[in-house]
């Protein structure tokens, strides 16, 4: 067993997106996936999730143009796709002519839960033996293209990605909030607006920084839009615009029906 103990690896924690192009071999991935499968709990112990693991340079290079192409996934020698997946689940109760379930929105969720549970401990597994991770919110934004690519039956989902690889980079840490912001004790406290400055100060001052820092022609962009703060870049259409958001709300939506789990009775 390497010489760490997990609070110390999580503060380690950084997203890499830069990777060296030496393999991760098929057997090491193996067993920190078949490690991750074993320690992560999943709901009726039902593991409804598949993991679709991609290493062909032509399939990576399709993916890279699905995700927004961002640059990572090209360098990284694998990506693994983590899905929503009660199709196994259902065909293994139609063999034994149980009844139908987990068709529904509420099964959707419980497997994309236990498929997020599960991409956590693989990202965990990885960086304990020194390899980086970085997921791709992407994964949602083109759903229905990655199902397609992928050929998933109707009854399994994409919910995240992961690409990994050995790090060719040591970025900073990046921000949380103070505690505070996180932990209510017994009940919500509502942050009024003070408190929320206060929590957010370091944040609003050092992410100002961050993205002002990256190019002139960043800075020149965030001016076009009008940008002042942090939290406008945000919801710009820079980031996560609303309308965008709106419209992959409305997609998802459809292709959770189109794929047999909106029988809500
Ligand atoms: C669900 C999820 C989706 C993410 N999607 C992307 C992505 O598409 N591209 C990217 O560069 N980083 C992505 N990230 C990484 C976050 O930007 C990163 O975790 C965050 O900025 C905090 O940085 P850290 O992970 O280094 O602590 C994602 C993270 C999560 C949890």
């Amino acid at each position: 067993m390497t010489n760490f103990d997990l609070p110390t690896l999580l503060r380690a924690h950084r997203s890499i997106r830069a990777f060296k192009p030496a393999d991760v071999p098929p057997a090491m991935l193996d067993s920190l996936l078949q490690a991750a499968i074993l320690g992560s709990s999943s709901s009726g112990n039902l593991n409804t999730y598949a993991v679709i693991e991609t290493r062909d340079v032509g399939r990576k290079t399709e993916l890279f143009r699905l995700h927004g192409e961002q640059e990572m996934i090209l360098q990284a020698p694998v990506m693994l796709t983590f899905c929503a997946e009660a199709r196994r689940t259902r065909d293994w109760l139609a063999r034994h002519e149980a009844r139908d379930n987990f068709n529904n929105f509420h099964g959707f969720l419980v497997a994309a839960f236990d498929a997020m549970i599960l991409a956590q401990s693989m990202a965990l597994a990885c960086e304990a033996q020194g390899l980086g991770i970085c997921y791709l919110g992407t994964t949602l934004n083109a759903a229905p293209k990655i199902a397609h690519f992928l050929e998933l039956p109707p009854g399994t989902l994409p919910v995240t990605s992961l690409v990994l690889g050995w790090p060719d980079e040591s970025p900073e840490p990046r921000d949380r909030l103070p505690l505070a912001a996180y932990l209510h004790r017994e009940r919500y406290q509502r942050a009024g607006p003070a408190e929320i400055d206060d929590l957010y100060a370091q944040r609003d001052q050092r992410g100002l920084q961050r993205y002002q820092s990256l190019s002139a022609d960043a800075r020149q962009r965030w001016a076009e839009h009008g940008i002042t703060s942090l939290a406008q870049f945000y919801t710009s259409e820079l980031k996560y615009s609303p309308v965008a958001m709106q419209g992959i709300s409305r997609e998802l939506l459809a292709l959770l029906e189109q794929h047999d789990f909106m029988n809500n009775g």
